[in-house]
């Protein structure tokens, strides 16, 4: 088949192709903006505090939680979340997650770093050493996640979180919303990873980070292909909504480093991230942004949809 004709927009859309119709549940449409990696931490506390002011309260659970770059601590999402997370409308329980000592103790050093909450508020922060995809089995089976709204980050650097332990979250809460997961898919570097992978209990662990064996159709496959196979798998798992957010190379670059795949059960999920996604490295200060959000949540949204109700994620996270 002949390669389409690539035509020149403002900016890109959800995929790198511009214009090409995507199967989505919520219509949000074009991006304006290309944000590169520096800006996904941003994106991540940004789009939270978006959701927790509509949610009220929520839990957080990092699974790869250690700094990607401890000399770039402004870029490293459990950070920017845990500092953000101070106002009486905020995410209360923090369960991090990371496999090596070292990212363990930055974790602590971190947690105990954190300006005390005024009284009454409170939070719970737990950090754990071990390998998630064990951990998480355990940890899901204690029951210590509250019934609240509950956003699960999956920042792995390729192949590290198994299709098993985004099932065991999608599977957690029997009745009501899911488990949000925003799920990092690496494009940039996917046929290279391929390629050097010749060991095999490496291949073993493609397999179980794709969950079944058939990991070799994703060669020879293009980005946006690829992003819409995720796409599919995770609306499988029963998700109302999917998107993979495009993360380029470098601020103005049109090549796609990696996804963050969101799969969430909020209708207004979507539209959050979307304003979120505008708004990142704009470079307004905390308040300023805090009040644009407020505004910005009480504005008639874009493309318009109804009015945002008064508890839009329920008491219950359902
Ligand atoms: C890409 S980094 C995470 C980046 C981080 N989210 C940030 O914002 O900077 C991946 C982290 O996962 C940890 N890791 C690797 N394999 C793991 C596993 N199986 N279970 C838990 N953590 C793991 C690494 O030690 C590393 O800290």
């Amino acid at each position: 088949m002949p390669r389409r004709k690539r035509i020149d927009t403002s900016g890109p859309t959800l995929f790198d192709v511009p214009n090409e119709p995507v199967p989505r549940a919520v219509q949000i449409g074009r991006l304006h903006r290309y944000l590169s990696t520096a800006h996904k931490a941003h994106l991540i506390q940004i789009y939270l505090d978006l959701f927790v002011y509509v949610a009220k309260h929520g839990t957080y659970i990092d699974g790869f939680a250690g700094p990607q770059d401890p000399e770039q601590l402004d870029s490293w999402a459990a950070k920017r979340v845990l500092e953000s997370q101070v106002r009486p409308k905020r995410l209360h329980n923090f369960f991090l997650f990371d496999a090596k000592r070292v990212q363990i103790s930055r974790l602590r050093q971190m947690r105990d770093r954190l300006p005390p909450l005024p009284p009454p508020l409170r939070r719970r922060v737990e950090i754990t050493r071990g390998d998630f995809n064990e951990a998480v089995v355990n940890f899901l089976k204690k029951g210590d996640i509250p019934i609240e709204p509950t956003f699960c980050l999956l920042d792995q650097r390729t192949f590290e979180c198994r299709w098993s332990t985004v099932e065991a979250l999608a599977g957690y809460k029997p009745e009501g919303t899911k488990i949000e997961l925003f799920y990092f898919l690496p494009i940039g570097w996917l046929d290279r990873a391929f390629s050097a992978t010749t060991k095999d209990d490496s291949l073993a662990s493609i397999a179980a980070w794709w969950g079944r064996d058939d990991w070799r159709s994703l060669e020879n496959m293009s980005n946006r292909d690829r992003a819409q196979l995720f796409t599919e798998r995770f609306l499988e798992l029963g998700y109302a909504d999917v998107k993979p957010w495009p993360i380029y190379s470098d601020a103005g670059s049109t090549r796609v480093m990696y996804y963050m795949v969101h799969a969430t059960d909020h209708s207004e999920a979507p539209r959050l991230m979307r304003r979120a996604y505008e708004r990142v490295g704009l470079g307004a200060p905390s308040t300023e942004l805090q009040l644009e959000i407020e505004m910005d949540l009480l504005a008639p949204p874009d493309p318009p949809t109804p009015d945002f109700p008064e508890d839009l994620f329920g008491p219950q996270g359902c």
